[in-house]
């Protein structure tokens, strides 16, 4: 082991586990789950990032039980595996086994796209899209602006899946509050234009994200890790902001800690980026100060070249080469996050946790558009 990447295979307490390390999988949208079940080819693919190293794997969102939860857009959203119903979750305790048995710690992450969804995609066409503004397009509603008590449902929704992970054994859940789907349209001002209580300033558009995190925490009791993502970035913008100071920023965290939130995983596409202007601090640095919870950052760990959504890849290019971790050591160093998490990285090489424990960097495979088609 490289004296300066030992910071990275610290322990560290997570609820009542301890993570072996601090290298964390990202969580990463695979579509390999027919019928929302994931099948032993998944478990496998899971188990072997476990073997690789990693201490915590977030699983890829998986979409909770409330009927509007789903999108279909292209193949986009195909084969996203559901958080819910007997084969499914079958599916998933087939997972957590598989990663339980190399000593990595499993975290389900929930999902709800929000008004990605429309009107006439499957499973059920007459369900509309639900998010914090209604879209009509020809004449027809096909996002419908949430009611209170559609908050209430969803808030639910995501509650009983919660539950449903906790009983099954995982160490924690994880909530998908970022990037451009549900919980972040409200966050988010250009998708949220609400003048009730969900709408208008920071703590109204964290309204919804508390009661979901409120009522998940009813669900699962104490003890429990809720680990929240956000983010600044959407997937059809990235400039885009929630928080345009460190005073917002401290409102949106605060309001979730109280709410019930132990962990926040802060998703930026490059981690060291200074969140604010004249202060270098980055948003998981912010966020762990603001908030005085632990925080795990992610965002082009280890690669040369930062993560592009779906809507940009095909213009440019998105193979990264294997880039240095000093800066991301430093970072633990300063206590500026507790984890990192690995996207692409550990995408194009499950070993990359062990090659970089015992030094071998030069092994890693860089990360290939190919990589996001294979399934290894
Ligand atoms: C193929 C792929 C699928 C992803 N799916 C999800 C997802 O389901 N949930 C989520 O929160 N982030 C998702 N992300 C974002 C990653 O978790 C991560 O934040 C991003 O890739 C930046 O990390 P990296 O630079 O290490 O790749 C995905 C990223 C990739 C590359």
């Amino acid at each position: 082991m490289t004296a300066s990447a030992g910071i990275l295979f610290e322990p560290q307490t997570f609820g009542a586990a301890t993570l072996r390390n601090r290298i964390v999988m990202a969580p990463m949208t695979r579509k390999r789950s027919p019928g929302g079940v994931p099948t032993a080819e998944v478990a496998s693919y899971y188990r072997r990032r476990g073997t690789g190293g990693a201490g915590l794997i977030f699983s890829e969102g998986a979409f909770i039980d409330h009927p509007s939860a789903q999108a279909h857009e292209g193949n986009a959203y195909d084969n996203i595996p559901h958080f819910f119903g007997r084969e499914a979750l079958r599916g998933w305790e087939r997972v957590l086994k598989a990663v339980h048995g190399t000593g990595a710690i499993f975290v389900p992450q929930l999902w709800h796209v929000g008004e990605v969804r429309r009107l006439g995609m499957p499973d059920d066409p007459a369900v509309p899209g639900y998010g914090p503004r209604e879209i009509v397009q020809d004449g027809e509603v096909v996002v419908k602006a949430m009611s209170a008590r559609d908050c209430e449902e969803i808030a639910e929704s995501y509650a009983r899946c919660a539950r449903t992970a906790r009983q099954m054994g995982c160490a924690g859940v994880a909530l998908h509050g970022a990037h451009g789907y549900l919980m972040d349209q409200f966050f988010w001002p250009e998708s949220n234009r609400r003048i009730d209580r969900y709408g208008g300033d920071i703590e109204n558009r964290c309204r919804f994200a508390c009661l979901v995190v409120e009522r998940i925490r009813d669900a699962v009791g104490p003890g429990f890790p809720i680990v929240f993502r956000f983010s600044q970035w959407k997937m059809t913008d990235y400039d885009a902001r929630i928080a345009e100071s460190p005073e917002e920023l401290k409102t949106l965290l605060t309001l979730l800690v109280r709410a019930g939130v132990d962990w926040f995983d802060v998703s930026a596409r490059r981690f060291w980026e200074p969140a604010f202007d004249d202060d270098p601090r980055s948003l998981a640095a912010w966020t762990r100060h603001l908030s005085g919870r632990p925080a795990i950052a992610v965002g082009s760990i280890g690669l040369d070249r930062p993560h592009q959504s779906k809507f940009f890849r095909d213009k440019v290019r998105i193979d990264a080469n294997v880039a240095d971790l000093g800066p991301v050591v430093e970072a633990l160093a300063r206590r500026d996050f507790d984890l990192a998490a690995v996207g692409r990285a550990i995408l194009a090489d499950p070993e990359w946790p062990e090659k970089v424990r015992t030094g071998r960097i030069a092994d890693i495979r860089p990360f290939e558009r190919a990589d996001l088609a294979a399934y290894r």
